[in-house]
């Protein structure tokens, strides 16, 4: 035999040598769920070692993390149901404590990436991405308020906003409202290809944002998240968010779409982003409960094949334990 492909898998160093796929804490994003009020830290039933936390308890959360070396965080909001309303109008009032925790958070860790999430879910009562009315969507007043929102998130410090509604024209939308009130420095993440998944449910549980059940609100997000089935689209979208000035393109979910995730990479030029999302992070930590995985064996191998597939930054609940894991 002349080609014998186990010669480069005989010892540690040798096949670290040939090792193609590189992940460290650099390229994570560790998600943070905030809620109101002071010393409240409580764990999301669906995501084991998650939690809802409040502000003191995200400051420490966020040191942990930068200790770990990962710097990078994307925070959502638990709105009290008394603040929600049709149009989501809480989102940009200046007392938000959502917004105020970004600036407490800039505060304390100037040097993190704090990014946000632009979209109505959180604040409404429809608990729809877009404002609802007869029973419908409706995309171009949304991205009025979209366009509101980010301008408050930007002033509050974010450094990147995170749209995750769905609506067409949203980043053209918000990259204009930015620049007209002097926010140019503050980048987009945008949720490019967003999926009607079944994968969001603990998120959902987290921040009790699903849709509201009644016959004039739409019962899932069809409309405006793409078709789990599509492929093709996820390019129009890819052209649509770069021509409209986003500085980086997301897939979510990750790991049922790590072909999308491939073709994005190969498309474009700009950073590729996935989400781990929720359901996905569930569906392990269950497994390991169980005994039938190992943790620390399987968690690595997911988070690698979401990087290996072409993924520039991983957004995953695991991003904590994977610094610990790896070490800096
Ligand atoms: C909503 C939003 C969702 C997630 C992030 N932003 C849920 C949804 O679209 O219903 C899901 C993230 C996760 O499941 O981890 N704007």
């Amino acid at each position: 035999m002349l080609r014998r492909p186990r010669r480069n898998r005989t010892s540690p160093a040798i096949r670290s040598l040939v090792e193609e796929t590189h992940l460290t804490p650099d390229h994570l994003v560790n998600p943070l769920f905030l809620v109101e009020g002071e010393k409240v830290k409580s764990e999301v039933k669906s995501l084991p070692g998650v939690f809802r936390l409040s502000i003191d308890e995200i400051l420490k959360e966020i040191e942990e993390s930068m200790n770990l070396g990962v710097q990078s965080f994307i925070m959502f909001p638990a709105i009290p149901e008394s603040n929600k309303d049709k149009t989501g109008t809480y989102s940009y009032d200046p007392n938000n404590f959502y917004l105020e925790a970004a600036s407490t958070i800039k505060k304390h860790f100037p040097e993190c990436c704090l990014i946000s999430d632009v979209a109505l879910d959180p604040y409404s009562i429809d608990g729809h991405d877009g404002i609802v009315r007869d029973g419908k969507i409706v995309n171009d007043e949304t991205l009025e308020v979209l366009a509101k929102m980010s301008v408050a998130q930007a002033r509050a410090g974010f450094d990147i906003l995170g749209p995750s509604d769905m609506m067409d024209g949203r980043i053209a939308a918000i990259r204009e409202a930015l620049d007209d009130n002097d926010f140019s420095d503050t980048g987009i993440m945008s949720y490019t290809a967003k999926y009607a998944s079944a994968f969001y449910g603990p998120f959902r549980d987290a921040l009790d944002s699903a849709p509201k059940v009644a016959t004039d609100i739409p019962k899932d997000k069809k409309t405006y998240q793409m078709n789990p089935a599509n492929k093709q689209e996820a390019l129009i979208e890819g052209e649509l968010d770069t021509m409209e000035g986003a500085d980086f393109l997301m897939v979510k979910p990750a790991l049922n779409y790590l072909d999308v995730i491939h073709l994005m990479k190969e498309n474009f030029d700009l950073p590729i982003a996935a989400y781990h999302v929720s359901g996905e992070c569930a569906m392990l930590l269950a497994a390991c409960r169980n005994g039938w995985l190992e943790y620390e064996k399987a968690m690595p191998e997911t988070l690698l094949s979401i990087r290996r597939a072409g993924a520039d930054v991983i957004i995953t609940y695991f991003a904590k334990d994977y610094a610990k894991l790896v070490g800096r």
